[in-house]
């Protein structure tokens, strides 16, 4: 007898091959590269025995009614899980997959891309060959902060934040420090010093986040934060956008209190074309895109089917979330 599978996004072929080919799924799919409806999710859960799922779709009691209680599996294809309601979950005894590891380096990658781009201004700068406005080679002009001899501060020194600070000591890195929930043992790899928020904050010249999103992050680079960084510091969010106070994040920028800041995660996403923070030159916005290679997407899928019909099948998954 098939099992109910409802897939809530248009995902890699690599996954919906598993899932095919596993024979024991019923698939419905919400076939478009758009976000399904919120009517249409609580529709296509209904009865549903497994759901596959994006960091874009709200998985809380609602839709844990409405799928009712043949659901035993979630399987979403994101590391971050702040989208879905893990205590209701839990309590419903639904179990968990999700994708770490699988996306460590594309995003480590992109953050190190986000912050030379950010730091050494590069949308400025080829912004201003198309416009014109490169008359000659000046002295002063387009210049920025380069990371030899600079002291980096990684806010959560996980999988990613690791991956992170690996990337960026080759570059002359002279201090990293880090803090999160404590101090770690593989952070000596990349001499990480662990200090308190508050120094992190006002010694380093790059203060990357890294960290997931939970009570206690959310809200936390606001004024008194950025207040702390030095003036000519630089800002880096990979993480997820509402670990930033974003209108504390453009008085920062506006009036120079930071030097500039990359974000590939905003509130909301996406971020309105008329928002405050896309009329200021010293702000790089990505389209939350860290593990956007074609090869980490693909594995990305592999693994979320993988875990879904582990979940499904009663084994271990590859990677259950259990928090
Ligand atoms: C990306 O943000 C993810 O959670 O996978
Ligand atoms: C730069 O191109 C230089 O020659 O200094």
């Amino acid at each position: 007898q098939l099992v109910k599978v409802f897939v809530t996004r248009r995902i890699p072929q690599d996954g919906m091959k598993i899932l095919r080919q596993a024979g024991m799924c019923n698939l419905s799919v919400w076939d478009s590269d758009e976000p399904v409806p919120r009517a249409e999710l609580l529709k296509g859960v209904t009865g549903a025995h497994g759901l596959v799922c994006l960091l874009s779709d709200r998985i809380d009691t609602e839709v844990l009614d409405a799928a009712g209680p043949n659901l035993k599996v979630i399987s979403t294809m994101s590391v971050g899980f702040d989208h879905l309601a893990m205590d209701e979950i839990k309590k419903r005894g639904i179990r968990v997959g999700y994708t770490p590891d699988v996306l460590t380096d594309a995003t480590a990658e992109l953050t190190v891309a986000l912050l030379l781009a950010t730091a050494r201004r590069l949308p400025e700068g080829v912004q201003e060959v198309k416009s014109g406005g490169w008359s000659t080679w000046k002295p002063l002009w387009l210049c920025g902060y380069g990371l030899s001899g600079s002291t980096v501060g990684v806010l959560g020194l996980g999988r990613i934040g690791l991956a992170i600070a690996r990337r960026l000591m080759p570059f002359g890195v002279k201090r990293l420090l880090y803090t999160g929930r404590g101090a770690k043992p593989e952070a000596k790899e990349v001499e990480g010093e662990f200090v308190p928020l508050d120094t992190l904050v006002s010694e380093s010249d790059f203060v990357i986040v890294s960290c997931s999103l939970t009570p206690d992050t959310q809200g936390l680079c606001d004024k008194a934060f950025f207040s702390k960084m030095k003036s000519s510091a630089v800002f880096i969010n990979t993480s997820r956008g509402t670990v930033v106070n974003q209108e504390d994040l453009y008085e920062a920028l506006s009036s120079g209190r930071i030097a500039a800041a990359g974000l590939d995660v905003t509130t909301p996403e996406p971020l309105p074309t008329n928002h405050p923070l896309l009329t200021l030159n010293n702000c790089v916005i990505l389209p939350h895109i860290g593990s956007a290679t074609y090869a980490t997407r693909g594995t990305m899928a592999e693994l979320t089917a993988n875990n879904l019909l582990a979940g499904l099948t009663g084994v271990a998954m590859p990677t259950e979330l259990k928090i």
